[in-house]
């Protein structure tokens, strides 16, 4: 099976820095937040990646590609831990790569990779959200799918005051972490909300999607929402994960995912608790 990854948007929530670097290339530690995700899709046994990108996102392209004149140095400089690491980075994952021509929202760039994808049941990540978990969510999803197939997304609760920021589902719990939605709704107002259930970026669908997708109008924010177009497919499901979630799409879900990991990292972590205790002291 194959992983969608809509990098196409501006990140206008990290401007300025999104002037010159992809939001998805910005670190938590050492390494980008998207490396996090694509870990993720590995560890849930896929390794075909299609990027869906845009003009000035290919840093992205770049970080999951080899670098001979980089390993060569290393390899002179007897830097066989660092050569190691550039080396894991460019074998983690088979990537395409598609340009999205025109922002016209996440809708439009899941059609975008249509041609990469074809008519195939595939898994749709969106790198702002990172979730450490024991299982990982895309595995999650794929065992439920395995049950239920046609669509399933990941479901997190949220604040009532806060549904206007996300896509929200509603419909009867068949197991105490699965929806079966008959409702899905992008950003209401929390008093239009059938919820307080938002879709998190994780997705499994069926390659009917794009035909459901080149018939979806523009939607909340004069955008091609998918949302919009999961709502028309005949059966949909939702599984409530388990796992920390981060919202890296704005830089203090960022530095909370840094501090996140930073306090359980196998090395860097005595210092990032010492640093952290320091503030919380201040
Ligand atoms: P967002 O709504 O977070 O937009 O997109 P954005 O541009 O990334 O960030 P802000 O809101 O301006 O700060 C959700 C996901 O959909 C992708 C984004 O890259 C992100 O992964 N996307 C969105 C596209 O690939 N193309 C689009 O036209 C819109």
């Amino acid at each position: 099976m194959k992983a969608v990854l809509p990098v196409a948007g501006l990140g206008t929530r990290f401007l300025p820095v999104t002037k010159a670097v992809p939001k998805e290339m910005l670190p938590i530690l050492d390494r980008p937040c998207i490396e996090y995700v694509v870990a993720e899709a590995v560890a849930s046994g896929i390794d075909e990646l299609v990027f869906v990108t845009a003009r000035g996102k290919g840093a992205i392209e770049e970080y999951f590609d080899q670098a001979p004149a980089l390993e060569a140095t290393l390899e002179a400089a007897g830097k066989r831990e660092l050569l190691c690491e550039v080396r894991r980075v460019a074998q983690l994952a088979t990537v395409v790569s598609i340009r999205q021509a025109s922002m016209k929202g996440l809708g439009h760039a899941v059609l975008t990779a249509a041609p990469a994808v074809g008519n195939h049941d595939f898994v749709v990540i969106l790198p702002d959200d990172i979730v450490d978990a024991e299982v990982p969510v895309v595995r999650q999803l794929l065992d439920v799918h395995a049950d239920t197939g046609g669509v399933v997304v990941a479901l997190k609760e949220v604040p009532r005051a806060d549904t206007r920021r996300y896509g929200i589902c509603a419909g009867p719990m068949v197991r105490p972490d699965r929806m079966r939605i008959d409702h899905m709704v992008e950003k209401p107002r929390p008093e239009d909300a059938p919820s307080n259930l938002s879709i998190v970026g994780r997705y499994v669908l069926p390659g009917a999607i794009f035909e459901e997708l080149r018939r979806t109008e523009p939607g909340a924010g004069g955008e091609i929402q998918l949302t919009d177009a999961l709502a028309r497919m005949p059966l949909a499901h939702g599984h409530v994960f388990s796992g920390a979630h981060f919202d890296t799409g704005n830089p203090v879900g960022l530095l909370g995912a840094a501090l996140h990991f930073g306090t359980r990292h196998p090395v860097m972590g005595p210092a990032v608790r010492a640093l952290a205790a320091k503030f919380a002291a201040n």
